[in-house]
């Protein structure tokens, strides 16, 4: 099967402008191409104005679409109110926002100063709120309808996750965010919804994630049910749906990808996996030998 295969037919997202946080490389760069594939003009932002040029650069001549890149750290609302007005100018508008932008690093938390762990609440809480607030109150002044937010979490924004803890805690506050406003916002014509990713490597986030050897000893695709990370395609078709008209109806939901990870790791007997066919025969005949005990 090809995971690579693109979902949605052309100019799906024709007539689209759309924000792409983090836009600049790996999940936002993969994200903002099929946007464009589709139809969208796309905004892309972060802090490395020279990155995302080239990013656009790069996403222009693959695509023949447009691509604007705006420097913003989505840590400071001026930056991000600033961000907002340049992409209105360049567009005329904004249809939709992807808070894809993140920070994150392994490490024993009582190892973390408090400066990291608000770097990391900052960047993904507060940037996402920033960029929410900036948009929201834009589209609702102006009561423009047909908005939506689609906003990146992860597994653990509802399981918790160790080593990963000012991530956890800010992905869970993205989460609570998303399904509150799906239902406060919808009377202005503003969805919310948010795509929980599994194993999607990029570079960027691996090598924080699993630097040095680690990669070789944590083989994150054994974990995985289907027996394999995701393909950055299959990612963008979900997050082009979600974007899309196409997903008028859906509001408030967080759908997750990541071939049954998550759901390994919390079932109870999950680990009976490691257990060969031909021993199952034997622990039939032992359970029923209890038959009756
Ligand atoms: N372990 C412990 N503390 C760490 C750390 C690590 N691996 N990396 C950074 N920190 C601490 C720093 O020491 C600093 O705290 P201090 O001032 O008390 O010393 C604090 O975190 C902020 O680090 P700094 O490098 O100044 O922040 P920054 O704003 O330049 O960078 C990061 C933010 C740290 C999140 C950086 O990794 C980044 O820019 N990431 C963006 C991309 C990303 O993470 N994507 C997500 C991939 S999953």
């Amino acid at each position: 099967m090809d995971y690579t295969e693109k979902m949605l037919r052309d100019d799906a997202l024709k007539g689209k402008n759309i924000i792409v946080t983090g836009g600049g490389s790996g999940l936002g760069k993969a994200m903002s191409k099929y946007f464009m594939e589709l139809g969208a003009k796309v905004a892309i932002t972060s802090r490395n104005l020279e990155k995302l040029q080239n990013t656009a650069k790069d996403l222009e001549e693959a695509t023949n679409g447009t691509c604007f890149a705006v420097q913003c750290d989505v840590r400071h609302y001026e930056q991000v109110e600033q961000m907002r007005d340049q992409v209105i100018q360049e567009f005329g508008s904004v249809d939709i926002l992807l808070n894809n932008a993140a920070g994150n690093f392994i490490s024993p938390t009582e190892r973390l100063s408090a400066n990291a762990f608000d770097t990391i609440i900052d960047i993904v809480l507060k940037g996402s709120k920033n960029c929410t607030m900036a948009l929201g109150k834009h589209w609702i002044d102006n009561d423009e309808k047909e908005k939506n937010v689609l906003n990146i979490v992860t597994t653990y924004a509802w399981t918790g996750s160790a080593y990963v803890v000012p991530s956890a805690t800010a992905k869970a506050g993205v989460l609570a965010m998303t399904r509150s406003l799906a239902v406060e916002w919808a009377k202005y014509g503003i969805r919310f919804n948010a795509i929980a990713p599994g194993p999607f490597p990029t570079k960027g986030a691996w090598d924080r994630l699993l630097p040095g050897d680690l990669k070789d000893k944590f083989d994150l695709a054994k974990k995985v049910p289907l027996k394999r990370v995701g393909e950055h395609q299959e990612l963008a078709n979900l997050a082009a749906y979600l974007v899309s008209d196409f997903s008028a109806y859906v509001n408030g939901e967080v759908i997750t990808i990541d071939g049954g990870e998550w759901l390994k790791g919390a079932g109870q007997f999950n680990l009976l996996e490691a257990i060969p066919e031909e021993m199952w025969d034997q622990l039939e005949a032992m359970i029923k030998a209890k038959k009756g005990d």
